[in-house]
């Protein structure tokens, strides 16, 4: 008999190679990463400290008490690790043991780290690649599922979590996903849906593929569950590198600074003159957002989903910020449905976590239609409202052309406790633009022409809001880095408390 020591090597090395050779081929043969290679690449080197190696399933059904139905440390490879030196708690789902399907084990191993995790406070990365609920265990799987989903409810407001799904995730598997902050997909090789392909057939007689009913591309453009996808196992493992560096490790932790070799005092004159004349013609509001933040980085979330709206992570003089922008390139940057479900979970994440919010206004209003209204615009759009109202990080506000209507208000105007809130000379703050204005005050009379330019006059310029203190000030676009990055300075030491609540009711 092999002495323990012994006994502990081998199975030490069991675990390392996982469902065996074989498995491991067919995974790479899909362009996919075994799970110790996944998170091999995602933290600095040497850093993973792993735990429960020795962790087997307890099922004795099926045959699966059998020696070589056990792999030492189940389906799925848990521990803790660093990114740029920052405490992160990380699992990776091995497709080569049973598909990756989750048992009790595999459930309460991930269970353990999110645990600890909460406690010493440091954000959760999950990579999920897994044929859902190990079918051998029955409700004891599901039971494990349920563990983790009260525990991504626990865990959320208390440190990030991230999934990156690298491969199946189907059935009740989706909700822990859904439940993190940030979900992000490779490519081709990862899919994500309640339920598969033949299910759907059954019960719809809809002829759909995977990739159609749950691939990256569905869900970063269609149906918004995803925020983004990456080509590749590699590329997307070191995007989530990048994009950890922006986030706080927990609801205690101040945003990260990172050294900034980018001026704070830059100038931009480009931007004098980006706003055209003609206040119906487009423009890029991403211009403007990369050249006023640190180096041109800006990590966009969900970059293919409601266009018209533009969210995601910057440096401002080092400090990350959270970037909101309408975009005026994509219908007129008015705000829908899905922007403003978009735009107001990213601003719940900022405010959660003390990540400031900078945001750039060019609304003509929301999009008016039976389409939004049906279906529930009025509800929908409370939710950026709402989001926008009760943050009490820092807040500053740029108008860069239109702030029109109820949109005005909802964009993180001075009366929902903006801290800062600028207007560049091209501003217009008004119920509406000056045609409908003058079609609605003045119908039926004659000097139609002369009403709109009074309208023009008075309301399509900064002063209404200015002279009210509604706006602090009209800056010249070229100094507005300079004055952000002072703003944010002084706002560093902000404190601002809500009423005492058990939470809040956001019209969901
Ligand atoms: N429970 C137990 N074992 C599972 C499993 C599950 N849910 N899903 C996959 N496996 C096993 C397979 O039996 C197979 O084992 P083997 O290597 O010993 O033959 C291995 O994992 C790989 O699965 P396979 O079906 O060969 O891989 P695939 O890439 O062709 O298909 C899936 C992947 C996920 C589409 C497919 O396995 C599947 O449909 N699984 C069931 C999904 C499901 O309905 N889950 C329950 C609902 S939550």
């Amino acid at each position: 008999h092999p002495s323990v020591r012994e006994r502990i090597e081998q199975k030490r090395e069991a675990a390392l190679v996982g469902g065996g050779q074989a498995r491991i081929d067919a995974q790479h043969k899909r362009g996919k990463l075994t799970a110790r290679e996944r998170v091999a690449l995602l933290l600095d080197p040497d850093s993973f400290v792993e735990t429960d190696m020795f962790v087997e399933h307890r099922c004795s059904d099926f045959g699966m008490e059998q020696d070589r139905n056990k792999f030492p440390g189940d389906s799925v490879v848990t521990g803790r690790g660093r990114i740029n030196g920052r405490l992160v708690y990380v699992f990776s789902q091995d497709f080569t043991v049973f598909g990756g399907s989750l048992s009790g084990a595999h459930a309460q191993k991930i269970c353990k780290i999110m645990d600890q995790a909460m406690m010493v406070g440091a954000p959760v990365i999950g990579l999920n690649d897994s044929g859902g609920a190990r079918i051998q265990e029955g409700v004891e799987s599901l039971a494990g599922y349920a563990d983790i989903f009260l525990r991504n409810v626990l865990a959320s407001g208390v440190v990030p979590q991230i999934s990156l799904v690298m491969g199946p995730c189907a059935g009740g598997a989706v909700y822990s996903p859904a439940l993190t902050d940030f979900t992000f997909m490779v490519k081709d090789t990862s899919y994500l849906f309640i339920t598969g392909p033949d299910v759907v057939k059954s019960v719809t007689n809809e002829d759909v593929t995977q990739e159609e009913l749950g691939g990256a591309k569905t869900h970063t453009t269609v149906s918004g569950v995803a925020h983004h996808a990456f080509e590749n196992d590699v590329e997307a493992l070191l995007n989530l590198r990048e994009f950890f560096n922006f986030l706080p490790l927990s609801n205690k932790d101040p945003a990260p600074i990172r050294e900034c070799h980018d001026p704070s005092d830059r100038l931009v004159p480009s931007l004098d003159h980006i706003v055209p004349f003609e206040t119906t013609k487009a423009y890029d509001m991403l211009d403007i957002i990369q050249a006023i933040v640190d180096e041109r980085d800006f990590f966009e979330i969900m970059p293919n989903y409601a266009k018209n709206i533009v969210v995601g992570f910057a440096r401002m003089n080092g400090r990350t910020v959270g970037i909101v922008g309408n975009q005026p390139k994509v219908a007129s940057g008015c705000l829908d449905i899905n922007s403003s479900v978009k735009g107001a979970r990213f601003v719940r994440f900022c405010d959660a976590f003390n990540i400031p919010i900078i945001t750039f206004v060019d609304v003509p209003g929301f999009l008016p239609g039976t389409a939004q209204e049906y279906g529930g615009i009025i509800r929908h759009g409370a939710k950026l409202l709402f989001a926008f109202a009760e943050a009490t990080v820092p807040k500053i506000t740029i108008i860069t052309r239109k702030a029109y209507g109820g949109a005005y208000d909802v964009m993180s105007s001075k009366h929902l406790r903006g801290d800062v809130n600028y207007a560049w000379p091209t501003a217009e703050v008004a119920v509406m633009g000056a045609k409908g204005a003058v079609q609605i005050i003045f119908r039926g009379k004659e000097n139609q022409a002369e009403a709109e330019a009074e309208y023009v006059e008075k309301f399509a310029n900064p002063f209404p809001a200015a002279v009210r203190g509604f706006v602090d000030d009209i800056i010249e676009p070229s100094t507005t880095r300079r004055k952000i990055c002072r703003d944010l300075e002084v706002l560093a030491s902000k404190k601002q408390v809500n009423p005492w609540k058990k939470h809040a009711n956001i019209p969901l």
